[in-house]
């Protein structure tokens, strides 16, 4: 066909006819399909996508960008808004990222309102690439790779049914989001890859996580510093570090985590379960209050509970000086299982800040392996302990400078 042998000389005519076309489809509806706007199978995306974005966030009535199926190349896009109206970002192909490891995330979207990202497609962050090089888990000034998805100051949105596979970094970043659900997202990538946290939140409120599937190298979901009311539930996670809220207190600039419930939810042969982890000798002081974690079961996982607020893998940090993080009302509900090591349950307060109101409630965990019974050992905390508890919570103290979890 001569218009698409000629659509780089033809571009600017192509794009008048587009914007034409634009003022009829924002009138019936508005959808805005990549493929018409020169995205061609298993070529690059880039371009077209964004110019077809530009378009569909100028419409004044509800639009959608149309990834259709296939498979496309995808370099680092930044999908900006504010857009004049409700938007979707519909993905049904695969978006596969170039191996070589460039920018900070390969598909950016930021100041949106009422986003809509759906579709059954996949993006593939193509990490093998970039694990190598990743050596953030080991010191403080590192290489920063691509996050997969990253969304900034969304607000009233929602993504939903997208498979996020081998990011070469966090899989999903939330940065400043208001009220934004992630509903029924798969998330994968090896065990030993560093770094791929399936999703991150910080500084974000009425966040929810539901449903969704992850299985990766670090944390399933890490719930960072500045955020509140944020909601887990029906979650799966495995392989991979669990459920953490922190790292808190690394950095100056965080402040409070206020309100984050985790419930329903499956681990498997992570290496941690629900975790609250902050770093001693922290640079900030500032309140972790209402956490609950209830309804949860374990397999085959190596912390189920814990508690560490001596978080200083690679000894990164001064562990001499107590963290400065005040925990409080924390609760642990109706949690089984299986424990992958003895130590089940492990509450380890700040000694300058102990924990507060800590309320353990029916645990029925096991352990079958060769390091002896079942225990549980804590530090600086008095917990409110009710029904079944297996182990005995608390049962011993936890020893001074005990190894740190990854
Ligand atoms: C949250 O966002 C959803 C999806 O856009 C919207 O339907 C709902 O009204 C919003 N809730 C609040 C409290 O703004
Ligand atoms: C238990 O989890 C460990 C990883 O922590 C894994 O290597 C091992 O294969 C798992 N065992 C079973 C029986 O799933």
């Amino acid at each position: 066909m001569g218009l698409r042998s000629n659509f780089v000389t033809l571009l600017p005519l192509f794009l008048l006819l587009v914007s034409n076309a634009k003022g009829q489809s924002a009138a019936g509806g508005g959808v805005f399909d990549v493929t018409s706007f020169g995205a061609k199978p298993n070529g690059d995306i880039t371009g077209p996508l964004l110019v077809a974005w530009k378009d569909a966030c100028a419409s004044t009535t509800p639009s959608k960008v149309l990834i259709p199926k296939g498979s496309y190349g995808l370099s680092q896009s930044n999908l900006k808004g504010p857009c004049k109206s409700p938007i979707e970002l519909q993905i049904e192909g695969t978006l596969q990222a170039s191996p070589d490891p460039k920018g900070d995330g390969l598909l950016l979207l930021e100041y949106i309102d009422q986003l809509t990202v759906s579709g059954t497609g996949v993006l593939d962050g193509q990490g093998k690439a970039g694990w190598e090089k990743n050596d953030c888990h080991l010191k403080k000034i590192c290489t920063k790779l691509p996050m997969t998805l990253k969304l900034n100051f969304i607000t009233n949105s929602i993504v939903k049914d997208i498979t996020s596979l081998d990011s070469k970094n966090y899989h999903i970043n939330l940065l400043g989001c208001k009220n934004l659900t992630i509903d029924h997202v798969t998330i994968t990538a090896p065990e030993n890859s560093p770094n791929t946290d399936g999703i991150h939140v910080s500084s974000s409120e009425q966040i929810n996580i539901l449903n969704t599937n992850i299985a990766t190298g670090d944390d399933c979901i890490s719930v960072g510093d500045t955020n509140k009311q944020i909601v887990i539930s029906d979650v799966t996670c495995g392989p991979g570090h669990g459920i953490s809220i922190g790292s808190l207190g690394k950095y100056s600039k965080e402040k409070e985590v206020v309100g984050v419930t985790v419930k329903k939810c499956k681990l498997t042969s992570t290496t941690n379960g629900v975790r609250i982890k902050t770093w001693p000798d922290s640079v900030g002081t500032f309140p972790a209050t209402d956490m609950h974690f209830e309804d949860i079961e374990m397999v085959n996982v190596s912390n189920p509970i814990i508690i560490d607020q001596e978080y200083c893998p690679w000894n990164q940090c001064n562990r001499k000086v107590p963290s400065k993080i005040k925990i409080s009302k924390v609760s642990f509900k109706n949690i089984r299982g299986t424990s992958a090591t003895a130590v089940a349950v492990k509450i380890v307060c700040s000694q300058s800040n102990p924990c507060e109101e800590v309320e353990v409630a029916d645990i029925d965990l096991t352990y079958s392996g060769s390091e002896g019974p079942i225990k549980s050992q804590c530090a600086n905390v008095k917990p409110v302990i009710t029904g079944k508890q297996n182990p005995p919570i608390c049962g011993e103290p936890a020893p001074i400078d005990g190894p740190s979890t990854d």
